[in-house]
């Protein structure tokens, strides 16, 4: 039985085996069982060895050194399966096709089959794995087939190089089809044999036939990228020297400002933000990123070099004063005709104003002086080449009527006589009517000048009524007032000293901070 065989139908042999063999219902079972369970006969070995004579061109008739029965029928019980699978109308006569487009979960497996397509039956002419997700590398078992004339492995998901060389023997090759897979970029070559191939043989596939584009796609990588990487670089230097503030702070200085920076918190320099002009400062009100608000004094000054550097370093120096009474330094900006510095946003309101509109108390009197001595003290044991300001329309208030003081500058460190007179002026400024001062009309000297001139009885008299004094504190204010005309007086080389003016102000300050106290206790 068994041995009548077409000597064109090389599948015939195993067909004939097979079903001559085993019921035909064997060949529901799963293929992974039959290659299991099913047993090469007697005579295959003889049944091949007939073949091969009658067709030596059949595959296994070839193999060397030796022929590999295992193989060889382990090979045929695949075939059958496939071709059944194919639905090819008559398996035992022809296996034209192997069709498993669709066929996610048994695609993989037949293609793991090593032994299958070693012996690829030469009747196959299309191989079909198309839309399957088939994940790895490129079959290249598939290419053992090489008398097809189909291959069509579009729609899977397939990586790596396409293994182009591995082509070239399928000669008779018409339809490829490598579509929707995921091989690593490369470019077709434009060879004879890809030439029969146009680009919808290669749709999103990875690989580039057309070869303009291949090029342009390269030429963009190359020229691209560095044009990218500079660019990046490019807009990277423009945030570090232009908008350092859209950095994290640990790349750039926090007080050095850049015109740009500046540009932006006025909103380019609106008229709206000018809050103040002159011939050489502008004055603008801003707000910075993180929505502080600031002052922004430009300088339309244009300095030398050197000037400029010593400017920063004063800058520098101030932006590290840290006292609850001295407006906040943030920071200096340089452009090409200006420079700037930047300081915290203030109320308008100085002491000059307060006294005036207000006629506040004596206790509120003595907490601005209070205030004001506690700064002097700080600077002067802490920053002694900090020069300030201390006319009472330089002194500004807080909003809980802490003293500001808003001007002040790296000076002359050995000052201590001019600054305790400045105190002195301010001092007699906080205490007397304030028609004495407004005679002298900002002409400090004079106002000096006349004051020492004036005996302690005529200055009582120019007590600022409206402070509504009792005895204490008529003595607190007459003290002080002795304390002012000592500080002016330049008679001597005598003068008080910080440290005398700070305990004197602070006992009349912790005398009405008791007293106030007590006040509300006893209420
Ligand atoms: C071939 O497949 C069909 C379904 O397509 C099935 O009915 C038939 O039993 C199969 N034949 C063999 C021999 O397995
Ligand atoms: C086939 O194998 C058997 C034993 O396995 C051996 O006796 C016989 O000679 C072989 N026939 C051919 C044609 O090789
Ligand atoms: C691919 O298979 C899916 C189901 O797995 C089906 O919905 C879809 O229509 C198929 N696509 C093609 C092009 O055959
Ligand atoms: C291509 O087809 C021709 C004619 O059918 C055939 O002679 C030839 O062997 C085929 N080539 C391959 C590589 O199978
Ligand atoms: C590619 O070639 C096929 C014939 O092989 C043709 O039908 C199709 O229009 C071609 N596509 C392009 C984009 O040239
Ligand atoms: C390859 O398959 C894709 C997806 O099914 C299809 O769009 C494309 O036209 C096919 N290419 C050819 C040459 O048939």
């Amino acid at each position: 039985m068994a041995t009548t065989i077409s000597p064109t139908c090389f599948i015939c042999i195993p067909m004939i085996i097979l079903s001559s063999l085993y019921p035909i219902t064997t060949l529901c079972a799963t293929v992974l069982e039959d290659l299991k369970n099913l047993h090469k006969p007697q005579d295959f070995n003889t049944t091949i060895f007939n073949n091969c004579l009658k067709n030596p061109s059949l595959r296994y008739c070839n193999s060397s050194p030796m022929i590999d029965l295992d193989d060889i029928f382990k090979h045929t019980i695949v075939a059958s399966h496939l071709c059944n699978e194919s639905n090819n109308p008559n398996c035992v006569e022809s296996f034209p096709k192997i069709d498993l487009r669709n066929r996610p979960n048994i695609a993989s497996l037949y293609l793991s089959f090593t032994f299958f397509w070693k012996y690829c039956p030469l009747s196959i002419l299309s191989i079909d794995f198309s839309n399957n997700s088939v994940k790895g590398s490129f079959p290249n078992d598939v290419l053992y087939c090489t008398q097809i004339q189909s291959l069509d492995l579009s729609l899977n998901e397939f990586s790596g190089e396409i293994p182009i060389e591995n082509f070239s023997p399928l000669t008779n090759l018409t339809f490829l089809n490598l579509s929707y897979n995921c091989f690593s970029e490369s470019e077709v070559p434009d060879s004879q044999f890809f030439k029969k191939f146009n680009s919808s043989s290669f749709l999103h596939s990875g690989a580039l036939i057309d070869h303009k584009k291949f090029t342009i796609k390269a030429i963009i990588l190359l020229v691209g990228f560095p044009i990218l990487v500079i660019l990046m670089v490019i807009f990277l230097a423009w945030l570090c020297f232009q908008r350092p503030d859209f950095l994290p702070r640990i790349f750039h200085s926090r007080f050095k400002f850049t015109p740009a920076i500046l540009k932006a918190a006025t909103y380019g320099f609106s008229k709206e933000n000018l809050v103040g002009k002159s011939d050489i400062v502008h004055i603008y009100k801003g707000v910075l990123r993180d929505g502080t608000e600031v002052k922004i004094e430009m300088y339309w000054d244009d300095i030398s070099r050197d000037s400029y550097h010593k400017f920063v370093e004063e800058c520098k120096i101030l932006s590290e004063l840290d006292h609850k009474n001295l407006v906040k330094f943030l920071g200096w900006c340089k452009g090409r005709k200006f420079r700037a510095i930047i300081t915290e946003w203030t109320k308008d309101e100085n002491v000059e104003m307060w006294l005036l509109r207000e006629a506040p108390s004596w206790n509120h009197r003595v907490k601005v002086l209070m205030g004001v001595v506690e700064c002097m003290l700080y600077l002067h044991d802490e920053w002694p080449e900090v020069d300030y300001d201390l006319k009472t329309s330089s002194v500004l208030l807080s909003d809980n009527h802490e003293p500001l003081i808003s001007r002040f500058q790296v000076g002359d460190r050995n000052n201590i006589r001019k600054k305790i007179c400045k105190f002195g002026v301010f001092l007699l400024e906080m205490i007397l009517n304030k028609s004495i001062k407004e005679e002298f009309d900002g002409n400090d000297a004079g106002f000096l000048s006349y004051m020492r001139t004036l005996h302690h009885a005529e200055l009582q008299h120019m007590i600022d009524e409206r402070m509504d004094l009792n005895e204490t504190t008529l003595h607190q204010v007459k003290q002080a007032l002795s304390l002012g005309l000592m500080c002016i007086d330049q008679s001597n080389n005598e003068h008080p000293s910080l440290a005398q003016i700070f305990n004197i102000v602070s006992k009349a300050y912790k005398a009405n901070l008791v007293k106030g106290h007590k006040r509300v206790q006893f209420r």
